[in-house]
């Protein structure tokens, strides 16, 4: 948070409220300067330089293969840009799992390195120890269970997550045990409405949905996927505010056409 800004940011306790008086938040991710700057602008609550730039920025089949300081030149390029909202940063995978003190010094990195407002790091009991050290080193701490993309070669699919009890079990203690360790929110991806309710009414904490119902305390979608900017990903959860992949292609197209035909440059776009 600058001293010097005249906007009021939206801060981990200001989601915490909104959660309190029954607001949904707002989420969607961004990775560079100028798509931060209009997402900003239109109000979004938390914008997260999500490590599915992997995916929708490099073009790799999945998340695991983003860097760390590759995380790190996307959310400083982001956080140049925003004046408002809540700025998350994802841990790439391999940066946090491994020991504790490792996911102390990632963190700290991109804190120091991007100027962002929180992390993001996905599972329960498995990494809390790094969720304990991150926290105690005054770094909020936003947590993702059900599906979680950087574990994908031990499920082998994208599919809905949590369908069957125990696994609904574990996924609602290791919400519990993020809150009461301190993260001050969770995301839940791609798991039945009613599991994603269940969750958001048990924890004081926002609960942020990907494909979890409309029970939870807000939503987030990856810019590209609702902008239409990607066009094979059409999972059931996504809705699509825009076709951009063809809007780009026909004004492409045109300055092909302009360029070829000598309409461009005209007599007033020359010196
Ligand atoms: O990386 C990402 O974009 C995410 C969202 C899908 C929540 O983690």
């Amino acid at each position: 948070m600058s001293v010097h800004s005249e906007v009021r940011k939206v801060t981990t306790h200001r989601l915490s409220e909104m959660k309190l008086r029954g607001e949904k938040i707002s989420m969607l991710t961004s990775y560079d300067y100028s798509m931060a700057q209009l997402v900003d602008e239109a109000g979004v609550d938390v914008i997260l330089v999500g490590d599915s730039a992997s995916n929708v920025m490099a073009g790799h089949e999945t998340t695991l293969p983003i860097t760390l300081n590759e995380m790190i030149y996307h959310g400083a390029s982001v956080v140049r840009a925003v004046k408002r909202a809540h700025v998350v940063v994802d841990l790439p995978f391999g940066t946090y799992q491994g020991d504790s003190k490792e996911a102390l010094i990632s963190a700290i990195r991109i804190m120091k390195e991007t100027a962002a407002d929180s992390v993001k790091l996905e599972g329960g009991a498995e990494v809390i120890e790094s969720v304990k050290r991150i926290l105690s080193a005054g770094i909020p701490v936003m947590g993702h269970l059900g599906l979680m993309p950087q574990s994908i070669h031990k499920f082998g699919t994208y599919t809905v997550r949590a369908k069957k009890d125990a696994e609904a079990e574990k996924l609602i203690s290791d919400a519990k045990l993020l809150e009461e360790t301190g993260c001050y929110a969770i995301v839940l991806e791609k798991i039945p409405a009613d599991l994603g309710k269940k969750v958001a009414s048990k924890l004081k904490i926002p609960v942020i949905g990907i494909g979890a119902g409309g029970g939870v305390d807000g939503q987030v979608l990856v810019i590209h996927d609702m902008l239409g900017i990607t066009q094979q990903f059409s999972p059931r959860f996504l809705r699509r505010y825009h076709n951009l992949a063809a809007e780009i292609k026909g004004a492409v197209g045109s300055y092909i056409n302009d360029v070829k035909s000598q309409d461009f440059p005209n007599e007033k776009e020359q010196y």
